[in-house]
This record gives structure tokens, C-alpha cells and sequence, in this order.
């Protein structure tokens, strides 16, 4: 059955939980009473398909539909879960979600982006509190993980773990925020960060431009990786964290933060703050700054996933959920690989490095092994196939960026032998390369060749037969 995500206000954040979904394979039903809504959709998904991809080395399920809604009430019908990201207040919501539950399934997990408000206020009122539970993301939703899900006493286990599963299953990482309280974890933190920082300015201390220096240079790269805590106990030194705090424990008594004041925002303060902020960045849209912004994010999600750490982790435990979705048919050349190429494939000359064209060709290869019954059952039984020869014709440039895909054929499938044939197509049908491919079965307890499984031999001959009717990718007939 189909899964129905209802997005209810898809603004800066609605959208991102929008693409979130989309992208995951889910049909998602939008309602916002915005005019403008449909174009800035538009815009947000063409950011999103264009990052989300390159963050995996396998293909993301096939898009979901999307539908626009003229009321609330057509958005949640059959909706598994339901989204609101509608502005931040509270009269507002309370309404949102009234109409929400006169028309939702009872067992739909209804989750509110609210950056502030606790899920026992937004619950008041409501004639199904237990339905309601705060899970607040991070712009942009559909790169960053975290979601804070705050419930209240009033939700259940059961929505709870409900939540949990269905973020988990849309590569984010849930945290549990077991105890309620006015703009959770995260924010108090960004608050704290945000009233320094209007102090700094305010006192004629830094700009915009070196507060943001001071950040990116130096502990907002520590942060990405291990946080505040696990920081501090390295800068601690081999004695860790006691000594740490015994060495700047001090400094809390210290006027080192201006933390119990808040600046009053006046006209003169904001119009500094902007001229600043003008002056660091108006130069760029922002359309081009979420671009870079996406892009940065991406070289860092992608070297942490290369290290296997942080949210590296996550994506690398969520990519071995998602299974390929292999052919039924073999009329045709098989679609092996659909993605989007990462803006660390790239060399000095600025399009894709030759040697991730043998990678793209080699999971090429690696579906049709699926395909034919060589899985990983297979592999661990001790069964599999090795590349003995593969020659790669670069006929295009291809750049990070480019959704390319490849259509994949069986030239050969006899006994031992399967030779492939390879096609990169870039998204407007342009070749870009091909690779000519022999593989040969092995016992991987011998390391030697021999013959596949029966059942393998028999799928890797009935292919290859349909393959032999079409015409032969290298020109003429085969
Ligand atoms: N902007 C952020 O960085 C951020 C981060 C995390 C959470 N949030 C939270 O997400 C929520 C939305 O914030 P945003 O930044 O996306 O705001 P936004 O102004 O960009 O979007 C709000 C959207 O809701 C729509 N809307 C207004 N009334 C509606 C209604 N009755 N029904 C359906 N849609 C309606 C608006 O047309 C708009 O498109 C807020 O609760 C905010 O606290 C924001």
C-alpha cells in the first residue's frame, strides 16, 4: 500500500519535510493557502533532488506523487502522517490541528514543527491530544537528520515508537526529548549562540562577518562531528573531562557571557545587524546561498559517511535499508543505477574522476548480480562474481550535480561468463559513457572460477536470451 505523508503549511520547513517524504518514495499531499505556494515547491524540490541523492551511493526509492490540497481535509485523508509546519502560533495551531483531527485517521502520527512550544500546550484543547507530539527539524529538512521528538504524558509508547520507526525509515535520526520544555534541546542553544552574538555586535565587538568567521573556522567544525561534550573532554587533555572543568570551571564566574541580558532589539540595533549582513552577503541570491550552503553540507555529511561516524553513520545505516528495485521484465536493457553524482567525484578539470565511472559501472554490475539471484545470501554461501576485464569509454563530460542513469545489458551469459554492457545516460538523453564488462563466477572459498548456482545459471541464460533480440548497444545486430 502506498504511504500518504499530509504536509499542512509548506513554507521554509513544510517544503523540506515535503522533499523529505517525496524523495523516500511516499505520495505527499500539501495543503497551504499561499498562491505562491506551488512555485516555491518548485523551487525547494529542485534544491532537495539535487542534494538528497548525492548523499547515498545507492538509488533512493522512486519519487512519490505529489498533490496539491484545497483544504486541510483533503490533505489528511488516509495520510500515515501528518506534518504541520504552519507559522509559530499558538491560536494558529490549535486550529490547524482541531481540523486536522476532525478528518485524520485516528492512528496517524500528527507531528508539529514548532520550534518553541512545548506538546502539552499545543495538545490543550484538542480531542485527541495522544495523536499530537512535537517533531521539530533543522533547516534544510531534507539534508539534516535531527528531529527532536518532544511528546507530552498525554502521548502513548505506542506514537512514540510509531514516530520513531517512520523517521528512522526517511534516514533522520530522532532524538527523544524526554522531558518537555520551551524550545527543546537545540534551540535553547542557537538562543544562547544568537544572544551573544546581538551583544557582540550591539557592544561594537565583531560584525556579522567575523562572528560567522569565528564559528566556521574553528568549533562549528568540531561541533559537526562530535558536539560539545565529547570536545571538551579532548580539550581536556589526557586527564579528560574533570580536568577540563577543573581548569575553566572558573571562567562561569568570570564575566565571559552576557547571557543573563538581553539586548533590546532596537531600530538602530536591527538596521546595524542588516548593513552587516548586506555587506557580508548580499552580493549572492538566496537561492545561491542555500545552494552552497547544501553543497557544504554535503562535502560534510560525506566525509563523515566515508568515516563511518556522526551522521556519516546514519546515512550509511539508513542506505542499507533500502533495497533496489529489480526488473521483472527483460524485453528491454535493464535500469541499473538512477542517481545524482556527488560534488566529491569531481577532479581539478572539474567533471567526474575516470576512476567513478568503474564504480557507477561496477554497481551497475552489482544489480544485475541481484537480478540474476547472485545476492548477498548468495555471496555469504560463498558464491560470487569478480570483473576480470572492463574498458570504459568517456564520451561526455559529466559534472557533480548531473542526474545520470544507466541502462545495463547481458551480452553474454553462459556458464562461468557474463559479459555486460554498460550505458551512462546524462538527463537529457546525452551518452556519456559506455563500459564493455566481463565478470566470471567464483568460488570464493577457492578463489577460483566455477560454475553458478543452477537457479543463478538459469535466470543469467533467460536474460541474456531476451537481451540477444535487441539491438546490440555497440551497433548492428548482436
Ligand atoms: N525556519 C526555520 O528555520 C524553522 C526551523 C525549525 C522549525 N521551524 C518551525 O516551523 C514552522 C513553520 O516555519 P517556517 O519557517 O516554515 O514558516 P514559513 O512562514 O516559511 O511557512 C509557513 C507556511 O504556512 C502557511 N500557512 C499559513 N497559514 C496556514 C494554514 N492555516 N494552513 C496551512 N498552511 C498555512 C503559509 O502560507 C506558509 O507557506 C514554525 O512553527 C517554526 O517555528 C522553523
Amino acid at each position: 500500500m502506498r504511504k500518504i505523508a499530509a504536509i499542512i503549511g509548506g513554507g521554509v520547513i513544510g517544503g523540506g519535510w515535503l522533499a523529505r517524504f517525496l524523495l523516500n518514495g511516499w505520495d505527499v499531499n500539501l495543503y497551504d493557502p499561499d498562491p505562491e505556494s506551488k512555485r516555491k515547491i518548485k523551487a525547494v524540490l529542485e534544491n532537495a533532488r539535487h542534494a538528497l541523492p548525492m548523499l547515498y551511493d545507492v538509488n533512493l526509492p522512486v519519487e512519490g506523487s505529489l498533490n496539491f490540497c484545497e483544504s486541510i481535509k483533503d490533505a489528511v485523508e488516509g495520510a500515515t502522517w501528518i506534518q504541520e509546519s504552519v507559522p509559530e502560533r499558538l491560536d494558529l495551531k490549535h486550529k490547524v490541528f482541531n481540523e486536522i483531527i476532525n478528518h485524520a485517521s485516528s492512528d496517524a502520527v500528527i507531528g508539529s514543527s514548532t520550534s518553541g512550544f512545548k506538546p502539552s500546550e499545543l495538545q490543550e484543547g484538542s480531542i485527541r491530544p495522544d495523536s499530537i507530539i512535537v517533531t521539530h527539524p533543522f533547516n534544510p529538512v531534507y539534508l539534516l537528520p535531527l528531529i527532536e521528538l518532544v511528546p507530552s504524558p498525554a502521548n502513548s509508547v505506542t506514537i512514540i515508537d510509531k514516530a520513531k520507526e517512520i523517521l528512522t525509515s526517511l534516514g533522520m535520526f530522532p532524538l527523544h526529548v524526554r522531558k518537555e520544555i520551551d524550545a527543546h534541546i537545540a534551540d535553547r542553544f542557537l538562543e544562547a549562540v544568537w544572544r551573544e552574538g546581538l551583544w557582540l555586535i550591539k557592544d561594537g565587538i565583531a560584525t556579522t562577518q567575523e562572528i560567522d568567521d569565528a564559528i566556521r573556522y574553528g568549533f562549528g567544525l568540531r561541533w559537526a562531528q562530535m558536539g560539545l561534550f565529547e570536545t571538551y573532554r579532548i580539550a581536556g587533555g589526557e586527564e579528560g573531562m574533570a580536568h577540563f572543568i577543573s581548569q575553566f570551571g572558573p571562567c562561569l564566574q568570570w564575566p565571559w557571557t552576557k547571557l543573563m541580558d538581553v539586548p533590546e532589539l532596537t531600530d538602530e540595533l536591527i538596521e546595524q545587524i542588516a548593513n552587516q549582513s548586506d555587506a557580508q552577503s548580499g552580493h549572492k541570491s538566496i537561492r545561491e546561498l542555500e545552494r552552497l550552503r547544501d553543497n557544504n553540507l554535503i562535502a560534510i555529511l560525506r566525509s563523515l559517511k566515508n568515516e563511518n561516524t556522526a551522521a556519516g553513520a546514519l546515512i550509511n545505516n539508513h542506505e542499507k535499508t533500502i533495497k533496489p528495485e529489480l526488473p521483472s521484465e527483460y524485453d528491454n536493457p535493464i535500469t541499473t543505477i538512477n542517481r545524482v553524482i556527488p560534488n566529491d567525484w569531481t577532479d581539478y578539470n572539474g567533471h567526474m574522476n575516470e576512476s567513478r565511472y568503474g564504480q557507477i559501472f561496477s554497481d551497475a554490475a552489482d544489480i544485475i548480480m541481484k537480478t540474476v539471484g547472485a545476492n548477498e545470501a548468495y555471496i555469504a554461501s560463498g558464491l560470487s562474481y569478480f570483473t576480470v576485464d572492463i574498458a570504459i569509454k568517456f564520451l561526455a563530460e559529466t559534472h557533480a550535480g548531473s542526474n545520470i542513469h544507466v541502462k545495463s545489458y547481458i551480452l553474454q551469459g553462459e556458464g562461468k561468463k557474463m559479459r555486460l554492457f554498460h550505458q551512462m545516460y546524462g538527463e537529457d538523453g546525452t551518452l556519456m559513457a559506455t563500459g564493455e564488462q566481463m565478470l566470471i563466477h567464483v568460488s570464493l572459498e577457492t578463489r577460483r572460477a566455477c560454475e553458478p548456482r543452477k537457479d543463478v545459471l538459469t535466470n543469467l541464460e533467460r536474460i541474456a536470451a531476451a537481451h540477444s533480440k535487441i539491438e546490440d548497444p555497440r551497433g548492428g545486430k548482436q
